[in-house]
């Protein structure tokens, strides 16, 4: 089958995806470790996992575990912070992946601290790691904890000061990412892009409990963690339906992808890019069959091009 170059290229946020396939935050490391695997210069981006500005250890063993519908995780954020994603991880981010956008996962724990890791990602990015990365999805799912640990996505004052600060920060392209557990995710849209967000990611992982029956014990070291995979298709694809209908900007939508079908829905419920995590995570193969399936899928349907499904949802009146 011949496929016409652009027939999955789409442009978000003003850089060019040439396919609206993503490796989600947290799930792609920092890119590098995971390109013997898989082959991300067929993907249309991926997502770094979680920096910021101090290395954090993270959360004790065992940090993942699946359930019938999916994963649970409580990685607790570890990351070795901002000096050494610069030192060790831009420059091969740098070269390495001319076709394919890098967006860097920014999470903080004082409302200052989002700006502070792009400022000083984008000081990297000026001087030798040019190219590096694209843009910036910010994970306001995490705690405040300067504010008595309530998540920064669910207090509107909190949510737009970080957004503001950081869209000072820099110019690149600017993604928030919510959690399908917010009381009215459509009005956190709508304050994100208010206070300068160019596109919204949706959604984070759902909070979850794992009891390994046996023990009486949870599944995971920290106690509760995230839920990813199957299980979250439906939240994340009705997330993206309900921000599609209260705000303009592009949308990416995340949970549960595992097939050209499920990224369907994400794009017939108005979502221009599509995140995978835990497919990957069981098959490194999957996004990319993803890709193949999706140009499969518009030649069958005699879809000139993927962008046409975009939003093309019919709900009951
Ligand atoms: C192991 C693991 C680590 C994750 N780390 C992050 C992270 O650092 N930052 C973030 O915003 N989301 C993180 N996520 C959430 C994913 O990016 C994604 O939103 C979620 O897993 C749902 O997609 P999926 O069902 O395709 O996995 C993580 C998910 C998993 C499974």
């Amino acid at each position: 089958m011949r496929v016409s170059a652009d027939l999955l290229r789409t442009r978000v946020a003003g850089l060019d995806f040439q396919n609206p396939i993503v490796l989600a935050a947290g799930t792609a490391a920092y890119g590098r470790e995971l390109a013997e695997v898989v082959d991300l210069t067929r993907l249309g981006g991926l997502v770094t996992k979680a920096v910021s500005p101090q290395p954090r250890a993270g959360a004790p063993a065992p940090r993942v575990a699946e359930f019938d519908g999916g994963m649970i995780n409580a990685i607790g954020l570890a990351n070795p912070g901002v000096d050494a994603v610069i030192s060790e991880h831009l420059p091969w981010l740098a070269t390495a992946l001319p076709a394919t956008r890098k967006l860097a996962n920014i999470v903080g724990f004082a409302v200052h601290e989002f700006a502070e890791v792009v400022a000083r990602l984008e000081a990297a990015l000026g001087a030798s790691a040019a190219g590096a990365i694209d843009g910036f999805e910010l994970n306001v799912s995490c705690p405040n904890v300067k504010a008595g640990g309530m998540e920064f996505g669910a207090d509107p004052a909190a949510l737009a000061e970080v957004v503001r600060r950081t869209r000072a920060a820099t110019q690149r392209p600017l993604f928030v990412k919510l959690s399908p557990t917010l009381p009215d995710i459509a009005g956190s849209a709508r304050i994100a892009v208010e206070a300068g967000a160019d596109a919204l990611t949706l959604v984070n992982t759902l909070p979850g409990l794992v009891i390994d029956v046996g023990s009486r014990r949870s599944a995971l070291g920290f106690g509760t963690g995230g839920v990813s995979g199957t299980a979250l298709l439906p939240v994340g694809v009705l997330a993206t339906w309900k921000v599609r209908r209260a705000v303009q900007v592009p949308l990416m939508g995340i949970g549960g992808v595992a097939s050209a079908a499920d990224a369907l829905q994400y794009l017939v419920a108005g979502a221009s890019l599509v995140g995978m995590g835990t497919a990957m995570l069981r098959d490194p193969r999957a996004p990319e069959r993803v890709v193949a399936g999706l140009a499969r899928w518009c030649a069958q349907q005699g879809v000139a091009r993927l962008g046409d499904v975009v939003g093309t949802l019919r709900m009951p009146a």
